[in-house]
């Protein structure tokens, strides 16, 4: 048995890479480490490499490189029947020859429970799921959104110690999917359930997780709390692929302290935190977030920047205004505001000041 460095740690990667084919890493070098209880989603582009983590979890896909942990033992040396996993796949994988109320029982009596405690943990697992009136359908005669609920049903019955979730609600509509978010994160937490979960849904991952991991091109981009992530992005593909972003290219001129002046493109200085840039002469890409940006400059006193724009475009969304300007010459700067009686329409062609506080204005990579 091979214990963990970290002893803390219910799952562990150590250095895992993996390589399908003998040639090319899918999975790069990831170093990841959860506590126990924790609620884990992988987010990233398709064929990031988010499956295939997953995969090496569960067991039926071995690292070519590195160790996987589970409470300090090795993945390999535990057999599949002692693993204590439950999971969604991206296919449902349920047993089509079995009815609903089977496929849910089958865990159970695996793990030798009696009929009534089984029979009474498939009809709250399948409540849970809103398929209470289906346990006697076989799951060809289900929609694609009913199986993908009686598979995340299956996959809590028997309350596992970890779950690994692949999209699991990828084929529901928006206010069962809401309310399937909620139902998880709630039984994960009641139930202490150690949970991996893949999305490509940023909102739901935003909401649900205790921590994100972003993926990209086989390597974790950056790990850290929801508000973390969106607020504080490492690097240029994390800001551009959590929420909404503006960006604008320029060369840094200055660092001092946690103050860069960076000259946009179009010659225009303003000040910036330097985040993952090092030197002046250097290629940045400015990022700032559309709420943060105030069309009412005063509201945000005199440590604040701005700069002219032009309006391109107000889009009405209900609750917000969402309007594209003109900025250093770009024309796809987009700014939030909320509707509210004393809230402006801004129309196209319109000039007007916009402002932000340096802190809001991060110095990335350039891309
Ligand atoms: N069994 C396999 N054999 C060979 N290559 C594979 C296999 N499974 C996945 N890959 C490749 O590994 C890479 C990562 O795939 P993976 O399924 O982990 O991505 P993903 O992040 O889950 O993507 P998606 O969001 O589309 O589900 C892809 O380039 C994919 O083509
Ligand atoms: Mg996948």
């Amino acid at each position: 048995m091979t214990e963990s460095q970290n002893s803390d740690a219910f799952v562990a990667f150590e250095r895992v890479q993996k390589s399908y084919d003998g040639e090319t890493l899918v999975v790069k070098d990831l170093n990841l480490s959860m506590p126990k209880g924790e609620f884990l989603t992988m987010l990233g582009p398709s064929g990031s490499g988010k499956t295939t983590c997953l995969m090496m979890l569960a067991g039926f896909e071995t690292a070519t490189h590195g160790k996987i942990l589970l409470d300090g033992v090795s993945i390999n040396n535990i057999p599949p029947h002692k693993r204590g996993i439950g999971m969604v796949f991206q296919n449902y994988a349920l047993f089509p020859h079995m009815t609903v109320a089977e496929n849910l029982s089958f865990p159970l009596e695996v793990r030798k429970q009696g009929k009534s405690e089984r029979e009474e943990k498939v009809r709250r697992a399948l409540d849970m799921v809103q398929m209470g009136d289906f346990g006697n359908r076989r799951p060809a005669q289900l929609s694609g959104g009913q199986q993908q609920r009686v598979a995340l049903a299956r996959a809590l019955v028997f309350e596992p110690e970890l779950v690994l979730m692949d999209e699991p609600l990828g084929a529901l509509d928006k206010q069962l999917r809401e309310h399937m978010q909620f139902e998880i994160t709630n039984l994960a937490h009641e139930l202490g359930i150690t949970t991996v979960y893949v999305t490509h849904d940023q909102t739901e991952a935003l909401t649900m997780s205790d921590r994100v991991a972003v993926f990209d091109d086989g390597r974790i981009q950056q790990i850290a709390a929801p508000d973390v992530l969106y607020e504080s992005p490492e690097n240029s593909f994390v800001a551009q692929f959590i929420g909404e972003n503006n960006t604008l290219e320029g060369t840094i001129k200055e660092i001092k302290g946690d103050l860069a002046v960076v000259e946009l493109d179009d010659g225009e200085l303003i000040d910036a935190k330097p985040v993952n840039v090092s030197k002046p002469g250097e290629r940045t890409t400015i990022s700032i977030r559309p709420e943060r940006v105030e069309v009412d400059v005063k509201k945000l006193g005199d440590k604040a920047h701005t700069l002219k724009a032009e309006v391109a475009e107000f889009i009405y969304m209900g609750d917000v205004f969402r309007t594209r300007l003109k900025v250093a010459g770009k024309d796809d700067f987009i700014i939030k505001t909320r509707n509210s009686a004393d809230q402006q329409r801004l129309k196209p062609g319109e000039q007007v000041e916009i402002g932000w506080l340096p802190e809001d204005c991060r110095a990335l990579d350039a891309v």
